[in-house]
């Protein structure tokens, strides 16, 4: 049973600008196992969040609780507010129209959100008329305007065609706009390059910078690849073991940052951080947050750990720079980033 943790009118990004978005404490149990540990993260209106950390770390897990997608089983405590409302309390209806109209995401595999044998138009003429009262041509004339939005080039005949028709790249660019066609206000993008060649990458990162801008779209985009991040978003929340350890300007993250885990993610993002290439480049293997380390859950892999890691959790806290933390030596550590 979700529980609500926010007072309304008390969401705040940084100390100024109002969130669009405010997760507080979210915490996610699947049959018995703590995924998520207090997730707090805050998205502006038309602000470009990365969140990245390795493989198992909970970036879908927290971008499936802002959509209220958790496997049924879950259970569930602290708030994911949308624009006041609480996603995990709001009745199923009023979620099912927020979702689509409101907030929108790009799954992880992106050809198992699109149905095989129904035209890719019709399945956008679906999910706009799911939304609203437009007649069909309407619908229609809404679903061709966002695939040329998405830089299809022939958005009338990509309205008949079925998914295995297209390109991997082209097939993006449509799930891209069934994902903006109502308009939402904030999208999750989960991994929406990462099976793509480096060059249609670039194009796909180009798009969604330039439809963020029209739309005034808020991003949150989940991605393992810090090039990626850099070329798209201001701010960047790093995931651990189901915890945030570290939430900066991207800028600062790459260039100096606050927390040992994030600082090793950045350098072995010159390495791959692709899951891939299997590898992250960090020393040892990630830990399991269903188990997860006593004290700091990062303890055995930290090259700075002392033996109070191994004893006290740190909280997620301001760190000297700006941006929150999660570090019991924040103070002590300059830290190594990558050469901008
Ligand atoms: N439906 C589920 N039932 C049980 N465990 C799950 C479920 N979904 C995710 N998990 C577990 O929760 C943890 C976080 O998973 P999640 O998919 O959020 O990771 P991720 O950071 O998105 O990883 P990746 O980069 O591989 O996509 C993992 O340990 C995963 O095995
Ligand atoms: S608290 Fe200790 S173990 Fe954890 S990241 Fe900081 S220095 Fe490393
Ligand atoms: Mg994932």
């Amino acid at each position: 049973m979700a529980t609500t943790s926010a007072e309304p009118g008390d969401a705040t990004v940084g100390e100024t600008a109002p969130a669009l978005l405010e997760v507080k404490d979210l915490t996610v149990s699947i049959g018995g196992a703590r995924l998520l540990s207090e997730v707090s993260l805050t998205i502006a209106p038309g602000e470009l969040v990365g969140l990245v950390g390795e493989s198992g770390s909970g970036k879908t897990l927290t971008g499936l609780s802002l959509l209220g997608l958790l496997p049924p089983d879950a259970s569930v405590r602290g708030s994911v507010r949308f624009d006041g409302v609480d996603m995990l309390t709001v009745d199923g209806e009023r979620r099912r129209r927020l979702r689509g109209s409101e907030i929108s995401m790009i799954f992880q595999e992106p050809r198992a959100s699109l149905h095989p044998s129904r035209p890719v138009g019709k399945q956008m003429v679906d999910v706009i008329r799911a939304h609203g009262t437009v007649r069909v041509a309407e619908a229609r004339r809404q679903a061709v305007e966002m695939l040329g939005m998405a830089g299809l080039p022939d958005p009338r005949r990509t309205m008949d065609a079925y998914t295995h028709e297209l390109s991997g790249g082209m097939c993006q660019r449509v799930m891209i706009a069934m994902a903006l066609v109502c308009r939402p206000r904030l999208l999750v993008a989960d991994e929406p390059t990462t099976a793509l060649d480096v060059t249609i990458q670039a194009q796909v990162i180009s798009l969604l910078r330039r439809l963020a801008r029209e739309l005034d779209l808020a991003v949150l985009l989940i991605t393992h690849n810090l090039g990626v991040i850099s070329a798209l978003c201001s701010r960047v929340v790093t995931m651990y073991c189901g915890q945030v350890v570290n939430d900066d300007d991207a800028e600062r993250l790459l260039g100096a940052p606050q927390h040992p885990y994030a600082s090793a993610l950045v350098r072995a993002s010159e390495v791959s951080l692709d899951r891939t290439g299997g590898q992250s480049g960090i020393t040892g293997a990630p830990a399991n947050p269903a188990r997860p380390p006593s004290g700091c859950r990062f303890h055995p892999r930290c090259p700075y750990a002392q033996d109070r890691c191994r004893e006290h959790m740190p909280a997620l806290e301001p760190a000297p720079r700006g941006g929150r933390t999660r570090c019991l030596r924040v103070d002590e550590l300059t830290l190594p980033g990558v050469a901008a």
